[in-house]
């Protein structure tokens, strides 16, 4: 039987810099999509994908995100003496199990493939998944929880995937595809922010990963790839040449790149438009600001 994936490393050691001068104190995983941070939904998605492990890897400047998964026993004794029951379960959401979450430093921000290994000793020899926060996937089923079940036929390596515009895939890594079977594609290489002209295909790979413990192995050589950073990409693609699987997953779900303002934007509209509360209130603004913009043409 395969081994389930119950691990998830959560890096979110970056400087942030397009969010500047906001990430200059605040991590960009705490940022608010309407009223949770983005770290929030990554746990959640975690958490129902059947993660029972969180592994965060930090670095200087991201003291915030620890204090948000600690309890809060004041703010609750208030919420529970005002009957503010719906609050508290929202807080209550929050919270974590005790033992359940790990944090390591990466001490320099030398790439992502860098922060990844820095969970080397908390993994061990087991499957485990990546989630990069700042990628945030709305869907029925959240993208990891596809991707587990997925998994759990395949083995292996699997990377999200979706097809991205040909002047877009500069900024992604991207699949050289062997053989696509629709939602999954097998995968025989992967390069990380190719030219347009010398991109395999125009499938990028998303922030959400499950990996073997081989790909640790990989990373542990600390070759500097594309920007000069260690890249989680060249470590998975040597496992290809290593003989062992890769496979792309195309998920359900609508991706937002958070890490990006436009995106945040975007994931803005779009998570205030699906709550009930602030539907009506969004819609009314978006159609006068079009209104105004056509009238102003
Ligand atoms: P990004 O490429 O988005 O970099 O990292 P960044 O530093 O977060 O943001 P910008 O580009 O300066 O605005 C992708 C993911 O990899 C993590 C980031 O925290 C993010 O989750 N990362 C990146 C690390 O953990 N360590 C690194 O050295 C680099």
């Amino acid at each position: 039987m395969r081994r389930r994936v119950t691990k998830a490393v959560f890096p979110v050691a970056g400087l942030g810099t397009r969010f500047l001068p906001a990430t200059k104190s605040i991590p960009k995983e705490i940022l608010t999509l309407v009223d949770r941070p983005l770290i929030q939904y990554a746990i959640d998605e975690a958490r129902a994908a059947g993660i029972t492990e969180f592994i965060f890897v930090t670095s200087r400047g991201k003291s915030a995100l620890e204090d948000y998964f600690d309890h809060a026993p004041e703010l609750e004794a208030k919420l529970r003496r005002s009957n503010k029951t719906e609050l508290l379960e929202v807080l209550r959401g929050t919270n974590m199990e005790s033992g359940a979450i790990a944090y390591l430093r990466q001490h320099q921000p030398l790439g992502l493939g860098h922060a990844v290994w820095c969970a080397r000793r908390l993994i061990g020899a087991e499957p485990f998944a990546v989630i990069l926060p700042d990628d945030v996937i709305a869907g029925d089923v959240p993208c990891l929880k596809q991707m587990v079940d997925a998994h759990s036929e395949t083995g292996g390596n699997m990377v999200a995937a979706m097809e991205v515009p040909a002047d877009k895939v500069s900024a992604y890594g991207v699949l050289d595809v062997a053989e696509d079977m629709g939602m999954l594609a097998r995968v025989r290489g992967m390069v990380e922010k190719p030219k347009p002209e010398e991109a395999p295909s125009r499938l990028a790979v998303i922030g959400r990963y499950i990996l073997t413990p081989s790909v640790l192995k990989n990373l542990g050589k600390k070759r500097a790839g594309a920007g000069g950073e260690i890249q989680l990409t060249d470590a998975i693609a040597d496992d290809i040449a290593q003989g062992h699987d890769v496979f792309g997953f195309r998920f359900r779900g609508q991706r937002f790149d958070c890490g990006s303002k436009a995106g945040f934007l975007q994931a803005t509209l779009a998570f205030g438009l699906a709550r009930n509360d602030l539907h009506d209130d969004l819609i009314e603004f978006i159609e006068d600001v079009v209104a105004a913009r056509r009238a102003a043409q």
